[in-house]
């Protein structure tokens, strides 16, 4: 991924694609994870070998800017998150911003016998990392979309950043049971998410879910819950100061590429989903000031029947 030169931070530091690296650095990464997985592996539970096989192994600062704890920690959260709002098995998931797949793995246990799981994304690289690191689970695929982020695209044109995003899902129309959505919206300027919100709304059963994160701010502003002294660069980057076009609803913290963070207001929120969706539950994350356990606020939306 194309280091950010103007925004020296977070969003450069944890975001920069592990291929970037120096190779010193990938050489004691590789290292260092490789020896970490044999260890865990060797006193962990049998059920969560699964999980420690099926980390990637450039696991440290790839595209979703994880570290190994956050990767399974997140699975476990979500498994339980699913667990307790979806009925029935054969589930139909879509993860829209797969990234590297961190849902794949924990999907097998909703999917069986005939459901499946689809992981779309706009990045070569990890549709590609996906459909090779995941081949033997189940029920899994990847799809490649031709959209546009201002973050997270290969290639940059204006042409393309003005483009309508794409319609086309491989996802029929009110065939998904559940649409998961990590780190996602937190991307996305207001014209897009709601295009991605119809779009979810569109595949979605009726009395189907999405569990979408999000930044949602509140008024007056409260600072991140975590304590992280030697991370500064996290409160800055955290710090949705700049209102964005066209209704002020949504804000970021880096106004040279706003996609870099992007929180909403209560407003904001509700802009994307009134109308299509009911609220099952808002889970409140640190970073918006939350105390909920999780990083960002979880928005849990059901289409009405
Ligand atoms: C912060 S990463 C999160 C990845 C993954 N959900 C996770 O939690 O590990 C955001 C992902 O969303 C993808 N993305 C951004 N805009 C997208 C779009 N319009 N369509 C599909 N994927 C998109 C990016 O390529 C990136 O892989």
């Amino acid at each position: 991924m194309r280091p950010r030169q103007a925004i020296p931070r977070l969003a450069s530091a944890a975001f920069t694609s592990f291929v970037e690296l120096p190779p010193v650095h990938r050489l004691l990464r590789e290292g260092v994870s490789e020896s970490f997985r044999q260890y865990d592996r060797e006193l962990a539970w049998p059920d969560a070998e699964f999980f420690i096989d099926q980390a990637p192994p450039r696991i440290w600062g790839g595209v979703g800017g994880d570290s190994y704890t956050g990767w399974i920690y997140q699975q476990g959260f979500f498994a339980a998150l699913i667990k307790s709002h979806v009925a029935g098995r054969s589930l139909s998931i879509v993860d829209f911003g797969c990234g590297y797949g961190k849902l794949a793995p924990v999907s097998t246990f909703f999917t069986g016998p005939d459901g499946r799981y689809l992981g779309i994304d706009i990045r070569q690289d990890c549709v590609d990392f996906c459909s090779r690191h995941y081949a033997a689970l189940p029920r899994v695929a990847f799809h490649r979309s031709g959209d546009y982020n201002g973050m997270y695209s290969e290639s940059r044109s204006a042409e393309l950043a003005q483009s309508t995003p794409e319609r086309e899902w491989p996802v029929a129309p009110g065939s998904v049971d559940l649409v998961l959505s990590v780190s996602v919206f937190t991307h996305l300027q207001e014209r897009q998410a709601l295009h991605y919100i119809e779009a979810i709304h569109r595949i979605l059963k009726p009395g189907g879910l999405a569990m979408l994160t999000f930044h949602v701010v509140e008024e007056p502003r409260k600072p991140p819950r975590f304590r992280s002294p030697d991370k500064p660069h996290l409160l800055e980057l955290f710090d949705f100061r700049t209102a964005l076009p066209p209704s002020g609803f949504f804000f970021t913290s880096s106004p040279q590429t706003p996609e870099d963070a992007i929180a909403v207001n209560d407003a904001g929120l509700h802009l994307l989903i009134d109308g299509r969706f009911e609220l099952v539950s808002l889970l409140r994350g640190s970073t918006t000031g939350g105390e909920d356990p999780f990083f960002q606020d979880i928005a849990i939306l059901k289409k009405p029947v």
